[in-house]
């Protein structure tokens, strides 16, 4: 019921740009790649492989060939490519995963289907998350357009330039809910809430698979980590997931399920546990609801050493244990660990594992080999050509430029600070991220350089009439002090007339493994923020961030604020087109700003409580912290424009809506700037009364609207019954009669405007 909501919702109010719904693209999909069966040579093959034949097609390794950026990410274990090159010629390889490029796939698939007993042709994957060789903003950053459209065509660019290597299957997207900022993960996924996270993991998977898996320009898409990885407690990384069904299906599964329903064929079992059973060792998780209750086609990887972990996890007894309880559970093919090539026969040999299982599990990897066109021509995407001709070309370099400046999201603009002038002003560009080659692509990419990517400084000098007007000062570094830096800087900004001040983390305070306890500016850098603020001129800070940050003292009190995360090749060309006016802000954010790091997890649907925390004056006990109001200091959604929004005019169809009706709510939205500007529109739900508590709202669906000057639009949303649904007490899918409160708002804790309605029996 879920997945038809999405749809109505797209095609009825617009919601971002969602393509219009088909009933299963996974099915489309599996048409296209043969009448929807399995092909028959594929059974024909199982029957002649030995049971060491058909573990290695459910065995996964790290590529071998040194050198690869990968090794840094994940240690490849074997370091040796000879060995590699005879594992794929013994038959003990399903594929190889972050590889070197086309040169070593032609190695390895050559061994595989010249030199192997069955000829079985090699899978090569890679972690693609935010681009090849062109790098994109962040998925997070790329969410905060609110543009779903855009996260399609960059996960189609990055899959033309990835698929020319040779790569046929991508670990991504990553489609984890993320309400705990310290979690370094959060910059891979969808931000905090559902609805969005739903329409960019739909959004990322037609972007890569296309509509045709034999394509040589797509990839196999895998929707990770499944499930609820984001939930780790405190935010650590791989931490305990301890989670009610309902939270689950309601929050931290739709997203799974909408990537499914847009035709993932591949999902990969998250590291943690949920109520005590590790994930990858979940037969409820991937045999009943993945398989049985959603009918999911595709297969299931491990993650990293996944199954191997479970020992630690003290879930798996040993090596044997933990293969026999990983496969059972659902899981078809084992990463890294070696365990299913080592222990599945052996198993199968004592009945332990049934026949049967193991030919399902090789019928999927192997039907997926055919969907992927690997069997009519193993070759087919690997080609050193390609690989150059397609890397870093003018369309895709615009691409990046594009998805930077509407990934920038603009918090606070006092005075109208900005955009800049062009020429008559000296500027003081200061601190750590102002010039220089590092931290612009961000964290995870194997294939991405920084080298490449345009700096601050760069985007800065380019776009203004005079370069020499610009004078750079490094001021700090990114945790460290930097002997007299301060004082430099200090005398950069009393030279200039404007200082813009680039601070935040660095590429590698997010991303897996990265947790922080304090998400906040590293004390370096606010004592530099302040001692520039001392000056006295006019700043603007441009945050570097991979989630979102408590901000404090002078970078909270600056009078204009960017948000602009790790936005890739083109950092400092989108940066630079929104300081200047050339692009006028239109991001939001996916993820609230707390007031203290304290406050994690803070997401703006939290529930009531039996004492809300009232606006205004502290009261005593309330739901709040000591001398903290639990609000946001800059809520989900909440980002300003260079024009003057206004909200007006809030009208509903009915004031009632039977259980087989529909209510439409519409407001008028104006822009009565100077300046063109794009609003995005949000429409939220509170359900007053339920069986079970509701969030104090929920995001339903939004639009993104252009406004010329003086222009103003009205902007009509539809609601049913369906859209009102939520998880009940049996952990069904549940709509019930009563008063709801609906807001059309600039954010999610804006006023708006607001009405009631009543959903009737
Ligand atoms: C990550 C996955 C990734 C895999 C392979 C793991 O550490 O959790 O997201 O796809 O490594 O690189």
């Amino acid at each position: 019921m879920l997945d038809s909501r999405i749809s109505r919702r797209a095609a009825l109010m617009g919601a971002g740009a969602v393509v219009a719904w088909s009933a299963s693209p996974a099915r489309a999909l599996l048409q296209a790649a043969g009448g929807g069966r399995v092909p028959a040579f594929v059974d024909d093959l199982i029957r002649r492989l030995t049971v060491e034949e058909k573990a290695g097609q459910l065995s996964l390794m790290a590529s071998a060939w040194g050198g690869s950026s990968a090794a840094s990410l994940n240690p490849p274990g074997n370091s040796d490519f000879p060995k590699q090159v005879e594992e794929a010629r013994r038959g003990q390889l399903t594929g190889v995963f972050n590889g070197n490029g086309a040169r070593m796939h032609r190695t390895l698939q050559t061994a595989a289907v010249r030199e192997s007993r069955m000829k079985i042709p090699l899978i090569f994957g890679a972690d693609i998350i935010h681009g090849h060789r062109t790098i994109f903003p962040v998925p997070l950053a790329e969410v905060a357009s609110f543009e779903p459209e855009l996260a399609r065509r960059t996960a189609e660019a990055a899959a033309y330039e990835a698929s020319g290597t040779g790569l046929d299957w991508n670990f991504a997207p990553m489609v984890d809910v993320a309400r705990d900022q310290r979690w370094g993960r959060g910059v891979e996924g969808g931000g905090e809430d559902v609805l969005l996270n739903r329409l960019f993991a739909a959004a990322r998977v037609r972007g890569f698979q296309g509509s045709n898996l034999k394509s040589d320009a797509h990839m196999l898409a895998t929707a990770k980590h499944f499930a609820a990885y984001g939930a780790a407690e405190a935010g650590l990384d791989y931490n305990t997931v301890d989670i009610s069904e309902r939270t689950l299906r309601e929050v931290y599964l739709p997203p799974f399920k909408a990537a499914f329903d847009a035709g993932a064929l591949s999902t990969m079992a998250s590291f943690n546990e949920i109520s005590g059973v590790p994930s990858t060792g979940n037969p409820w998780l991937m045999n009943q609801l993945l398989r049985g209750e959603w009918g999911f086609d595709g297969f299931v990887v491990s993650d990293y050493t996944g199954d191997e972990e479970m020992i630690a996890h003290g879930f798996a007894k040993d090596a044997r244990d933990a293969t026999r309880l990983a496969f059972l559970a659902g899981v078809d093919m084992s990463m890294q660990s070696g365990f299913y090539r080592t222990h599945l026969p052996s198993l199968v040999q004592s009945g332990e594992v049934p026949q049967d299982r193991l030919d399902q599990s090789v019928r999927r990897v192997l039907a997926m080999k055919a969907m992927l066109g690997l069997f009519d021509d193993p070759f087919r995407r690997i080609s050193e050509r390609r690989e150059e001709s397609r890397s870093m070309n003018r369309r895709t370099l615009a691409l990046s430029r594009e998805a930077g400046r509407k990934s920038i999201v603009m918090l606070k603009n006092d005075g109208d600070l900005l955009p800049l002038p062009r020429s008559g002003k000296r500027i003081a560009l200061i601190g750590p991220f102002a010039a220089g080659q590092h931290d612009l692509i961000g964290p995870w990419c194997v294939y991405g350089d920084d080298k490449k990517a345009v700096d601050l400084a760069t985007g800065v000098r380019e776009a203004v009439a005079d370069r020499n007007s610009i004078v750079v000062a490094e001021g700090s570094g990114i945790v460290e002090a930097l002997p007299g830096g301060i004082e430099q800087a200090v005398a950069a900004a009393r030279t200039a007339d404007i200082v813009v001040l680039a601070i935040g983390e660095s590429q590698n305070m997010s991303g897996e493994a990265q947790s922080r306890t304090e998400i906040i500016v590293p004390e370096p850098q606010q004592q530099l923020a302040e001692a520039v603020a001392a000056v006295g001129k006019p700043t603007v800070v441009v945050l570097k961030n991979g989630r979102a940050l408590a901000l404090e003292g002078a970078v909270a009190n600056a009078p204009a604020i960017l948000v602009t995360w790790f936005l890739g090749t083109e950092t400092g060309h989108s940066i630079a087109d929104v300081l200047f006016g050339a692009y006028s802000p239109s991001a939001r954010l996916p993820v609230s700003f707390p007031r203290e790091s304290g406050q994690q997890p803070y997401y703006y649907a939290h529930k009531p409580t039996g004492r809300p925390n009232p606006e205004g004056k502290l009261e005593e006990y309330k739901a709040r912290f000591r001398g903290l109001t639990n609000t946001a200091l800059y809520p989900f959604g909440h980002g300003l424009t260079y024009g003057r929004i206004g909200y007006s005019d809030l009208a509903l169809s009915a004031r009632g809506m039977p259980m087989n009706g529909e209510i439409s709510v519409s407001a008028r939205v104006t822009n009565s700037g100077r300046r063109a500007a794009e609003e995005v529109v949000q429409f939220y739900v509170r359900d007053r009364t339920a069986s079970v508590t509701r969030p104090v709202r929920e995001l339903k669906a939004f639009r993104k609207v252009a406004l010329a000057p003086g222009a103003s639009q009205t902007v009509r949303f539809v609601l049913r019954p369906a859209d009102l649904q939520f998880i009940g007490l049996q952990n069904r899918p549940t709509v019930e009669p009563g008063t709801f409160d609906v807001w059309i708002a600039p954010s999610a804790e804006a006023d708006g405007l607001h009405a009631t309605f009543e959903l009737t029996a």
